[in-house]
């Protein structure tokens, strides 16, 4: 890896959200599992994730297998999550949640360090979590204003 972006078969650089570009720049279901392992050993160690880390079950087993599953199909891979758990709502299935702009902070930091540590092209890295961010804030304005 160069840190550059790698290109397509016909020498253009990826357009990330277009097609699998994504899915396949996050290196598929292997690279997305290894970017949602990083994501939950950070949250475990990071003394301002703490707060987040408790919402969460002490074993995190099933909140990683669900967070790839879903990153996969958001990534426009395939459809992971809604094969084993059903379809679901972003916004909904954090709606019992007290998710102020802390949280939805620690939340990214955890994911920017996680993403630090893949060997993504730099561009892809930054698209990325400019568009995770997406989801954040709306997951955060809906735990304010609940559905
Ligand atoms: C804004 C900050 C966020 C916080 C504090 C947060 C926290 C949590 C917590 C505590 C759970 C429940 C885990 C469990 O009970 O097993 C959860 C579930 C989940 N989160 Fe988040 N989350 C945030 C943002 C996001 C974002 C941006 C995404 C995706 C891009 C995401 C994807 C998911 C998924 C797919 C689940 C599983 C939902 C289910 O199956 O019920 N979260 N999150």
């Amino acid at each position: 890896m160069n840190g550059s972006a790698p290109t397509d078969s016909d020498g253009a650089a990826p357009q990330y959200g277009v097609g699998d570009a994504s899915y396949r720049a996050a290196g598929g279901r292997k690279g997305v599992t290894r970017l949602v392992d990083a994501f939950y050993r950070i949250m475990d160690e990071l003394p301002r994730a703490q707060t987040i880390r408790r919402m969460h079950p002490n074993d995190l087993s099933q909140s990683r297998d669900k967070l790839t599953r879903f990153l996969c199909g958001w990534l426009n891979g395939p459809s992971l999550y809604a094969e084993k758990y059903g379809p679901i709502q972003l916004p909904r299935a954090h709606a019992h949640l007290r998710i102020g702009p802390d949280e939805r902070d620690a939340w990214l930091a955890c994911m920017e360090r996680a993403v630090a540590e893949q060997a993504y092209p730099a561009d892809f890295a930054a698209y990325l979590l400019r568009e995770l961010a997406v989801p954040a804030q709306r997951i955060m304005t809906v735990s304010r204003d609940p559905l």
